[in-house]
């Protein structure tokens, strides 16, 4: 399969697994425990259906919408997804300039392959970092001067990893940042001459935001459930979101709110927005998906604060059915993940020409102009 042959994001994601190294591709692939939140995630959507209205004369339609006091030219945002550069050698700078191409909202995470500075002075897109409370004090306060400094768009503070998830693929395959070739895994890296090379020849790995502090994932190779469970603060609670919020000071997310109750205290601490969002997962199995749990969400906080539908966007109609049934806007990472590993910086561009066309696509055949059209009024729960 070549990249002009890719239709559809499932497309991508067989594309990649063809070119990267297998604990690579398992580390973006795989999800926590037995994997039924993950694939929950997608299926969710297939219970609710669209209902439709025609003869609505829609020669010019409109897909753009304000996200977090920015424009965007579609209702999706890009996920902050770590470690970047083991899946393409441009890392996020590839993400950062399709984002930028389609008019689109990017994030970087802690864990990113690219530096604060770099990203910023590469695009004047909309951009967010995405925050990993260390138990490094000092860090935390480096990377939120550092993006005050650099003129990032916004801060989204995850929520969801206060320990890492059972990501049994990644135990099984050994997968470290940086990566590394342990003898188990050898065969898959010398099977993939062309990422091995890139590897090997190209930009060196770097986790920049993070490495005047921590060696771990730079200078010393830990597997991602590792540095959680050494790095990150388990005593984060509210008061840590509320002071991150004062500290900040711009646009705030809070990425990771599943209950009602929680999106209601990130209301009363002053957050921006909310991610409804599981984290891909990769995290708690047998969490809810973010769709199903949107109406309830909306129910208690809905105009309140903005609610971003985390996790499973694998179509057009899933962004549809989000706003439909009450996000301001998607969100997704594997679904650009794929194509980063599958093509760069032109695959990344390829898949959201892809979700573009078919946003567009669905907004006609639903019958609709403009994005505030879509209302609880054309969507049935099964
Ligand atoms: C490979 C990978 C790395 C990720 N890294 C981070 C991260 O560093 N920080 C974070 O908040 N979320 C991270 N996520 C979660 C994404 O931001 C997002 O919540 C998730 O990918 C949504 O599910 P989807 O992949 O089905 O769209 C990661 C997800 C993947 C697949």
């Amino acid at each position: 399969m070549r990249l002009a042959n890719c239709q559809n994001i499932d497309d991508f994601q067989r594309l990649a697994k063809r070119r990267l190294p297998w604990p690579v591709f398992d580390y973006i692939d795989g999800a926590a425990d037995d994997e039924l939140t993950k694939a929950r995630n997608s299926s969710a959507f297939d219970d609710v259906d669209l209902v439709p209205d025609v003869l609505a004369g829609v020669g010019e339609i409109d897909t753009s919408c304000t996200i977090m006091g920015c424009k965007s030219a579609l209702p999706l945002m890009l996920s902050p997804t770590a470690l970047q550069r083991a899946f393409h050698r441009d890392g996020e700078r590839a993400v950062a300039k399709a984002a930028e191409k389609s008019g689109v909202w990017f994030g970087i995470s802690s864990l990113a392959t690219h530096s604060i500075e770099e990203i910023a002075a590469l695009t004047a897109g909309p951009k967010l970092f995405q925050l990993y409370v260390h138990k490094d004090k000092g860090l935390n306060a480096s990377m939120i001067s550092r993006c005050q400094a650099a003129g990032f768009d916004a801060l989204a503070l995850t929520v969801d990893t206060i320990v890492s998830g059972k990501r049994e693929r990644c135990l099984r395959s050994g997968f470290t940042t940086p990566p590394r070739f342990s003898p188990s895994s050898l065969w898959s890296y010398a099977t993939r001459p062309r990422w091995t090379l890139d590897y090997l020849l190209g930009p060196k790995f770097r986790l920049p935001n993070l490495d005047d502090y921590v060696k771990e994932g730079t200078g010393k190779a830990v597997s991602i459930q590792e540095y959680f469970n050494t790095m990150l603060d388990t005593n984060m609670d509210w008061d840590t979101a509320a002071r991150i919020r004062q500290d900040w000071g711009g646009i705030f997310a809070l990425k990771g709110i599943m209950s009602a109750a929680d999106a209601r205290r990130a209301v009363e601490i002053g957050a921006d927005a909310i991610w409804i969002s599981n984290h891909g997962g990769r995290q708690l199995d047998g969490s809810r998906a973010p769709f199903d749990q949107l109406s309830e969400v909306v129910d208690a906080v809905g105009g309140e604060i903005e609610i971003v539908l985390d996790g499973g966007i694998r179509r057009g109609t899933h962004v549809l059915k989000s706003l439909a049934s009450g996000a301001t806007a998607a969100s997704g990472g594997r679904l650009y993940l794929y194509a980063l590993a599958a093509a760069g910086q032109e695959g990344v561009e390829r898949a959201l020409s892809i979700l573009t066309d078919e946003i567009e696509r669905g907004m006609r055949l639903m019958g609709i102009t403009s994005l505030d059209q879509l209302t609880l009024d054309q969507v049935r729960r099964r």
